[in-house]
């Protein structure tokens, strides 16, 4: 078999190898063999799983969160709902700024807590890597102690973690009269005691109109670079921003966001190795347009989708849910929004190699799911939940 291990992109991304009847042995926590079920070895030294009438797939991969966070926003949910916009929240001083203040003022500990119990519900709807960006403290202090969190989940959950740096998420009030001034504190402080405790991979930004502009974001990534962090961007997301043009400059791992591109930026995204990653949950959440995914997969482009876990713009990492958006507002078939969700997203945290498909060597990152009549049943029955089964690292959760 040759499930895959690079981004799968255009028609590519359509195509979904299955096997049935089949068997597959783990062993040291990795995917050892596999096979049709005709070819199975005896069984009497193994601990052995009947799956009739079940689905193993890999475990869903999800590439941009922000999990860690110390309180949810459901007022401005309500704010929203009787007319005011996202922006007009921020402006307001809620928002980023609203979660950033609580989180300052939250425990470490308090913090981790509260983290735990969402990566711990996440791990259970079938998560099994996940990206977690910093970007709530907007102080040094704070930024440090969510990456701090992160790396603390990393170290006891048998879940694979990713950790990207997000200061530059949100100029802080403090700084309003004086941006540049945040910014050489990112740069001359942030980044190098990030860098120091070797506390994040990817440095990300908020470019995006009434955040960061791209001559900001180009500073901050030029310097993140300095100390070997990667770039991803929150590009496009309110506003046709440039960032797609700078994040393809840097050599960006990820664009993510972009619910305002036009054709330009769909082509530079086709012909670039930058991985499209959408957020389905957030257009849908925000009541704002769902980034163009037809037109990227059909330009040629490989997407990955992911839940952008959040408490203000997508408070849910339920990524069968996310599948079920892909389809049903992206245009996307179950075939593509399943390797946006595992192979892709998996590309999209440099996992390829590990993770994201059911291939020998892998990590024995699985999932059951429940009884279903075909694959095609997940991204359908919306909201039901159907995984039965996790195995991380070879281990049922
Ligand atoms: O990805 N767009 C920027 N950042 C987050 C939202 C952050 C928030 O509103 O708390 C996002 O949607
Ligand atoms: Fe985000």
């Amino acid at each position: 078999m040759t499930a895959p291990y690079s981004l799968q992109k255009g028609k590519a991304q359509s195509i979904v190898e299955t096997l049935d009847n089949a068997y597959l042995i783990v062993r040291d926590g990795l995917i050892h063999e596999m096979g049709p079920m005709t070819d199975c070895p005896p069984t009497t030294d193994y601990h052995v799983i009947d799956a009739t009438g079940q689905y193993l797939c890999p475990t869903w991969c999800d590439s941009h969160t922000h999990l860690v966070y110390a309180a949810s926003r459901e007022r401005e949910f309500v704010m929203r709902l009787q007319g005011k916009s996202y922006k007009e929240i921020a402006e307001e001083g809620g928002g980023i700024l609203n979660t950033a203040k609580k989180l300052q003022a939250t425990s470490e500990e308090q913090l981790y807590l509260s983290a735990e119990k969402r990566l711990q519900q996440v791990i259970s709807q079938g998560t099994g890597a996940i990206e977690i960006k910093s970007g709530y403290g907007l102080t040094l202090d704070s930024e440090l102690k969510m990456l701090r969190v992160i790396k603390k989940l990393n170290d006891n959950y048998p879940i694979t973690i990713k950790a990207t740096f997000l200061g530059a998420h949100a100029i802080p009030q403090e700084y309003k009269h004086d941006r540049t001034k945040y910014i050489d504190l990112i740069i001359n402080e942030m980044l190098p005691a990030v860098a120091q405790d070797n506390l994040a991979e990817y440095c990300d930004a908020f470019c995006d109109e009434g955040f960061f502009t791209t001559a900001e974001t180009d500073r901050i990534l030029t310097a993140a670079s300095g100390y070997g962090l990667k770039a991803k961007i929150h590009a496009n997301e309110l506003a046709n921003s440039g960032g797609v043009q700078i994040g393809i400059a840097h050599n960006a791992i990820s664009l993510d966001h972009l619910e305002e591109i036009g054709p330009e930026e769909i082509s530079l995204l086709a012909s670039s190795s930058t991985i499209p990653t959408l957020l389905p949950s957030c257009s849908f959440f925000l009541g704002i347009p769902y980034a163009p995914a037809r037109k990227l997969l059909d330009a040629g482009a490989g997407v990955a989708i992911a839940t952008d876990y959040n408490p203000g713009t997508s408070p849910s990492g339920n990524i069968p849910l996310l599948m079920s958006l892909a389809c049903l507002k992206m245009k996307l078939t179950p075939q593509e929004a399943f390797n946006a969700i595992t192979i892709n997203g998996a590309c999209a945290m440099e996992l390829q190699d590990t993770l994201g498909s059911i291939s020998i060597g892998k990590k024995a990152n699985l999932l059951l799911t429940k009884s279903i009549p075909s694959m095609d049943y997940l991204p359908y029955s919306f909201g039901e939940m159907n995984v039965d089964m996790v195995m991380l690292e070879g281990e049922v959760v």
